[in-house]
């Protein structure tokens, strides 16, 4: 499966010491351990829980089971710190998060996790003198700042509180900080949270079973690959300032995919019906790759032919994942 990490790699001379990845466990976080671990950067790889599933479908179950990982909840701020001294941590990818419907099962959980763990990421960063740290923010963030237009959720109120947080933790302690928005990613590994559905109509094409979209429209689709390249780029370089970047993708629409999973897999129905997702689709990223060193860009013909080839794969090699639920 090399070909998903391929256009990806990078240098190892951009990293000056291991980097930390938050959430390598999830899917944004199986990509950029799998990138980082393929481009030779040495990593360390830490989540709530031990389990490397996701990891495992993009770099192979024995690369993943030999990753340097570390069970870590990061509401823990002691945990946290100690982890970035034992291991002389330089740089923090931190990925760890509740997703939009997580969040609202759970708010205070969601708080919890989401601008806690992301303030104990700061202060371990403050403390280790690190220069490099990049958090995900969301496009959930911007939704709820734009009126009525978009959506507004619990999720996007803790996105935007670790922005704040970002500011004031460069304007009195000089902690530098990159926050990327991204919009809705796709690709393999993404089988969970309110926009994975597009992700599992490939699927449900690579398994030959009809699948319906319950959203039409312009869709943002950030492909997996490209997200954890931007995260990678945004910490291959020391930081200054509390930087904030949208992080959209292709701007397309979902009917756009159905034809292209349709070409591929002519043997299943792949619709759409509904709405319009209620984030909106097309931010604008140049002033992200204005800002970070250059990254691949993925046309969304390139991701989806990319996802549904490694669908296939897995499958032939008993690996793939049920659709899920
Ligand atoms: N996927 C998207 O489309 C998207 C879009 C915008 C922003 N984001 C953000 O990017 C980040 C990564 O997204 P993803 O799609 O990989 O999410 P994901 O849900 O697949 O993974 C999140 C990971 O965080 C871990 N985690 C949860 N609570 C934790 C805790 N207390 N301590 C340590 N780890 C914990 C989970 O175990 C999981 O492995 C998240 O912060 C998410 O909010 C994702």
């Amino acid at each position: 499966m090399d070909f998903l990490t391929d256009p990806f790699l990078v240098s190892p001379h951009r990293f000056d010491g291991p980097v930390l990845v938050t959430g390598a466990g999830g899917c944004i976080g199986a990509w950029v351990v799998s990138v980082l671990t393929r481009s030779g950067v040495q990593c360390v790889a830490a989540d709530l829980h031990d389990n490397r599933a996701r990891p495992a479908l993009i770099l192979g179950e024995d690369a993943s089971a030999a990753l340097d990982w570390e069970t870590c909840d990061v509401t823990d701020g002691a945990a946290v710190g100690a982890l970035a001294d034992r291991h002389g941590i330089r740089a923090i990818i931190h990925l760890a998060g509740l997703q939009v419907p997580f969040c609202a099962a759970n708010p205070a959980l969601g708080a919890r996790v989401n601008v806690e763990g992301t303030i104990n990421i700061f202060q371990a960063a403050r403390n280790a003198g690190i220069k490099r740290t990049v958090y995900a923010s969301s496009v959930a963030s911007v939704a709820l700042t734009e009126g009525d237009r978009y959506k507004a959720t619990l999720y996007g109120a803790y996105k935007l509180a670790n922005e704040q947080t970002a500011r004031i933790y460069w304007d009195d302690w000089g902690v530098p900080a990159v926050g990327l928005r991204p919009n809705v990613v796709y690709g393999v590994g993404r089988d969970q949270g309110m926009s994975s559905l597009t992700t599992a109509a490939i699927h449900a094409a690579a398994l030959v079973q009809d699948f319906e979209i319950p959203y039409t429209g312009p869709y943002s689709w950030l492909y997996a690959g490209e997200a954890a390249a931007a995260f990678i780029a945004a910490v291959s370089q020391d930081g200054a300032g509390a930087h904030v970047f949208d992080l959209n993708g292709r701007c397309e629409t979902i009917e756009k995919s159905l034809s292209i999973l349709q070409g591929l897999e002519n043997m299943v129905q792949v619709s759409a019906e509904g709405d319009e997702f209620p984030f909106p689709p097309d931010l604008d990223e140049a002033a992200l790759r204005a800002h970070v060193p250059a990254y691949a860009k993925v046309s969304l013909e390139e991701g989806i032919a990319a996802t549904y080839r490694a669908f296939k794969q897995l499958a032939s090699e008993n690996r793939l994942p049920p659709l899920p639920a």
